[in-house]
């Protein structure tokens, strides 16, 4: 249906919806076979965000959720494919023109805005990730938001002034997804790392770092280490960002 075969994709399934509350809590049940798997939905009832949040998917974006079988990935690789996905979304939009940057750790930025929302889930036993699913949802035709996101959302077309095929763009996103999951197999994530480091517009700022509705601090992101957190230098010393919201503070 994607054309994945023209990306080199041959063993990967494809499920379609129309409507669907999410694709990530679908891909929860998939019984995956010898493949890997694709989850499509033109339009998400119930999109999840992060940390709770509600992901609006209305029929001008895309969502989808690859349900990835790691070859023998330790879990605490699990969030080095979080950051793994963030650059992947920035190199398909790299190839649209479009400039964008990841907020730590994967919101990914255009033009100040929020472009891209990116979910990643893993099943996994006590040592290894047995599945990964890493749930994208793309601004694509937008052409307004509602009021909650006019100010904080933005969309390919806004930027680029014109309309795209959804199916082109899952194609390709999917294709790179793929290429990058099976070299991080055999490199340990290290050229991710790189290129996750040149899209990040958050290491070298003062940033706050927002742990609950309570708990705050705020620091400059000095680094990402080897797991993928995020290092922040504070008066209190150095920590590492685990699951928080990063805002960046202009100076
Ligand atoms: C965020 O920005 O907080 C993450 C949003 C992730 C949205 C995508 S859309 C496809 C997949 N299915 C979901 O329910 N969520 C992810």
């Amino acid at each position: 249906m994607y054309a994945l075969s023209h990306y080199g994709i041959d063993d990967l399934d494809v499920k379609f919806f129309d409507e669907i509350a999410s694709t990530n809590t679908a891909s929860k049940s998939v019984e995956l076979g010898e493949n890997n798997c694709l989850v499509v939905s033109k339009v998400q009832t119930s999109g999840k965000g992060r940390r709770g949040r509600n992901f609006a998917s209305t029929e001008d974006g895309i969502y989808m959720s690859l349900i990835y079988k790691p070859k023998k990935m330790k879990i605490n690789k699990g969030l080095k494919s979080v950051l793994l996905a963030g650059v992947s979304v920035c190199e398909l939009l790299k190839e649209y023109g479009i400039e964008a940057y990841l907020k730590y750790p994967n919101d990914c930025i255009v033009n100040g805005k929020k472009i891209c929302g990116i979910l990643c889930e893993m099943v996994s036993d006590a040592e290894y990730i047995e599945k990964l699913i890493i749930g994208i949802g793309v601004n694509v035709n937008n052409e307004v938001f509602d009021e909650t996101l006019k100010d904080i959302a933005i969309s390919m077309k806004m930027v680029k002034n014109k309309s795209y095929m959804r199916d082109i763009i899952i194609g390709k996103l999917t294709s790179i997804l793929i290429k990058r999951l099976r070299q991080a197999e055999t490199d340990d994530f290290e050229e991710v790392l790189e290129e996750y480091k040149k899209y990040s517009n958050t290491l070298n700022k003062e940033i706050k770092v927002i742990e609950d509705e309570n708990n705050f601090y705020f620091g400059k992101a000095t680094g990402i280490d080897s797991n993928g957190f995020l290092i922040v230098e504070t008066n209190d010393g150095e920590k590492r960002v685990v699951s928080a919201d990063v805002s960046i503070r202009n100076k």
